[in-house]
């Protein structure tokens, strides 16, 4: 990796990445890179260096540029934390490939997630939330949100859309758990394993007796027609099925702790629900689940004054991109009324979240019956108390103690 500055200041790399103190907000060991340039150098948790997008402008240039490689087994591909080195090497589904492949594997899922799609799985979203709150107050107080509410209504809405069993929800869950937090690469090599092939089978067993999910068409119209193997419909299923919980889940509980966090802001929803559209487009701006996109570069690129060799690691702070103060006037305080929408907390690009008009929808039915049905939620501890996830995974509670 070459350095083409002199200016000693934007060249001492930070360390990337680290936790948050407070879960909404980015790590204050960040505070260089949101006042510094827009690409900064950073360095890895094994020593290696790579580059740091921060700039909104930027970001959105860079995050269409098609000489910026999502393969995972690209050497040089940056790792974020040790034990993904389990899985490097292992090809991914849509996330992990480039286009023109991407761009077909697309194409085959897509109608299952448009818009339409979404507004007409909201009767289901709003019966699961419903059934999933009943519960949690039936089985009384002090509850933990994260299992009681916040990881089974994603977890219920995508094994409806794929059609994946909910009866198997404790081991999947547990995979994903073992995929995104480790902690020793052979955690994640295992759970990945694992997981392929618990949907390998079900795939099998769907082949001699169909059922009516997103897997039950890809195999009918894609498997069986020879346009994919069996392998590639397992890794469809694998990051469907990951992505398609674990980030809401996370939106879920850390959205509540946020909002109970800041009872003037939770006030106004309270008295205007027609703000909560926006509110979640401002809440998946604040806190930027997914922290950080990983890419390649796979030639040389000059940007910003330095020159992106290639096989350099480029990485995307959303977190700190989303605050960008050039875009998001007062970029740390919450506010329902800003047009929040152009954030990169889905991505950008053609990566761009493929779920995000379904975690959209379910982010409002949930958060909504929430306060509704719970008027006086609060913690149930101090906050501080409260455990969150370190900084190299998906953000969000680890556990959320209420009462109401
Ligand atoms: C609030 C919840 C969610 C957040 C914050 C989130 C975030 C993201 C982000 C940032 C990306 C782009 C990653 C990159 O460019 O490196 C992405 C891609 C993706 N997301 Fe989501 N996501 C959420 C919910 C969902 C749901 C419900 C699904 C449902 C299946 C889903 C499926 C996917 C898939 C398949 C991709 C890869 C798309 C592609 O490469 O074409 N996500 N998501």
């Amino acid at each position: 990796m070459t350095d083409t500055t002199t200016d000693p200041d934007t060249t001492r790399p930070v360390a990337y990445p680290q936790d948050r103190t407070c879960p909404y907000h980015p790590p204050a060991a960040y505070d260089p890179l949101r006042t510094g340039p827009p690409l900064a150098p950073i360095t890895l948790f094994d020593g290696r260096p790579a580059w740091l997008v921060t700039g909104h402008t930027l970001a959105r240039r860079l995050l269409v540029d098609q000489r910026l490689s999502t393969d995972r087994t690209r050497d040089g591909f940056p790792l974020t934390s040790p034990r993904l080195a389990g899985i490097r090497g292992r090809r991914l589904a849509l996330l992990g490939v480039d286009d023109p492949e991407h761009r077909a594997q697309r194409k085959m899922v897509l109608p299952e997630f448009t818009l339409k799609r979404a507004a007409a799985l909201r009767p289901r979203i709003q019966e699961i939330v419903d059934e999933r709150l009943d519960a949690m107050i039936a089985a009384g107080q002090p509850a933990d949100l994260v299992p009681a509410f916040a990881l089974p209504v994603p977890s219920m809405v995508i094994c409806a859309l794929l059609g994946v069993p909910y009866a198997d929800h404790e081991f999947f869950e547990e995979q994903s758990r073992r995929l995104l937090r480790g902690p020793l690469p052979a955690d994640v090599r295992d759970a990945r394993d694992r997981l392929e092939s618990y949907l390998g089978e079900l795939i099998d067993g769907k082949r001699t007796s169909p059922g009516d999910g997103l897997l039950d068409d890809l195999i009918r119209d894609r498997l069986e027609e020879g346009e994919i193997d069996r392998e590639q419909l397992i890794s469809f299923a694998v990051i469907l099925l990951i992505a398609g919980h674990e980030t809401t889940a996370n939106m879920i509980s850390l959205g509540t702790y946020t909002l109970l966090e800041n009872p003037g802001r939770l006030a106004e929803l309270r008295e205007d629900p027609a703000l909560l559209p926006g509110a979640v487009e401002e809440l998946m701006r604040m806190l930027s689940i997914a922290d950080s996109l990983l890419r390649t570069a796979t030639e040389d690129m000059e940007v910003e004054g330095h020159t992106i060799r290639a096989g350099d690691g480029v990485v995307f702070s959303t977190s700190v991109i989303n605050r960008d103060g050039t875009v998001y006037p007062e970029p740390d305080a919450i506010d329902w009324h800003r047009p929040a929408r152009h954030h990169v907390a889905f991505g950008f690009g053609i990566h761009q979240c493929l779920g995000q008009n379904l975690a959209r929808a379910e982010l409002e039915i949930a958060l909504r019956a929430l306060f509704e049905r719970l008027p006086t939620l609060r913690l149930a501890v101090p906050a501080q108390e409260i455990p969150h996830k370190p900084g190299d995974t998906i953000q969000g509670m680890l556990e959320l103690p209420v009462a109401w």
